[in-house]
């Protein structure tokens, strides 16, 4: 996209946002380009009258949430951070249906954010809806596919007005604003709103979780590093799953009965269809080593996820 179209873009996007929020408006900021492209274009167009809260779900990556309020700070836009990791936990003990989960997770947001709405007083949600996330959720005349959390997940009774300025852009729109906005998040590979949530298949435990946390860290360092010493080229999107796949092991003289990490990475242009893609051998054994070195006893199998989507999706749930 050319750089007038895309300010094109920035200008209309402002002028709707301006149309459309008179009063208080609160926005989820992940740090994720699409609710940070929502989060600075709302700013621009409301400035004070918005405010942006990041809400600790619990099924951030590491070290997230701080890289997020530093990249807040340094914008110059304040960014209210919110634990609520208690009560997604909580809420979804023991549910293991993948679109349970979606909706859980979008409903317990919207209650988080009534909480937010008392306190500020907000009449209006800003959401980085995009459209491959309605589409996906049968915003059409498709099948669901999924319920991204944005939007299947939403209750009848929210009681706040939902504005969408990214709406109708695609990931790689989406990411030429970002670019032009200088938002820090636009080389950033995407990440789901339900975020690690998605990628424990099974229950939610604080220990599961954490265990998908650590390989999603080894899998997008060993895959940086490997992009930088020119090893393979760095995939769109690039991350790990728990499956909650038993499989017998050994570790020294001892048998364990471990669970299954698998290592997706796809080339894609805006997420609606993806190949998997090639990694070399020996980035694919570094990382299975890692893996089951800081997971031992937890983790004794990794598998590569060799899909296209379709038929796959990108994420496992
Ligand atoms: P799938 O798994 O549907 O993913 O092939 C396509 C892209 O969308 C991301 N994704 C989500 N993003 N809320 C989001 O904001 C969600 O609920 C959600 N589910 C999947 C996924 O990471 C990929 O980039």
């Amino acid at each position: 996209m050319s750089f007038m179209q895309t300010q094109m873009l920035i200008d209309e996007a402002i002028e709707e946002l301006q149309s459309r929020i008179n009063d208080t408006a609160i926005i989820a900021c992940s740090g994720g380009i699409d609710s940070s492209v929502a989060a600075v274009l709302a700013h621009k167009a409301v400035g004070s009258l918005l405010q942006c809260v990041y809400v600790d779900t619990g099924f951030m990556r590491k070290n997230e949430s701080e890289e997020v309020s530093l990249m807040f700070e340094e914008m110059g836009i304040d960014l209210k951070v919110v634990d609520a990791s208690d009560r997604f936990f909580r809420e979804l003990n023991g549910v293991t249906d993948p679109e349970e989960k979606r909706k859980i997770i979008g409903e317990q947001f919207i209650r988080v954010f009534e909480n937010e709405k008392k306190i500020s007083g907000a009449k209006f949600l800003v959401q980085g809806t995009i459209a491959p996330d309605w589409i996906e959720s049968g915003g059409g005349e498709r099948d669901v596919i999924k319920s991204h959390h944005n939007v299947g997940g939403l209750p009848d009774d929210v009681e706040l007005e939902i504005v969408e300025p990214l709406r109708e852009f695609y990931k790689d729109e989406v990411r030429s604003i970002a670019r032009e906005l200088k938002i820090k998040s636009s080389e950033r590979q995407p990440f789901p709103g339900p975020g690690l949530a998605v990628r424990v298949l099974g229950n939610l435990s604080r220990e599961r979780v954490e265990a998908c946390r650590e390989a999603c860290h080894i899998v997008e360092t060993r895959l940086q590093e490997a992009a930088l010493d020119g090893k393979c080229d760095l995939p769109w999107q690039y991350f790990a799953a728990l499956l909650p796949v038993r499989s017998v092991g050994v570790h020294g003289d001892v048998r364990v009965h471990g669970e299954t990490v698998v290592v997706r990475a796809v080339t894609s242009l805006d997420g609606m269809s993806a190949k998997y893609s090639p990694i070399p051998h020996e980035v694919l054994s570094k990382i299975s080593t890692e893996i089951t070195n800081a997971l031992k006893g937890q983790v004794n199998r990794v598998v590569y996820d060799i899909t296209h989507k379709p038929p796959g999706t990108i994420e496992w749930e």
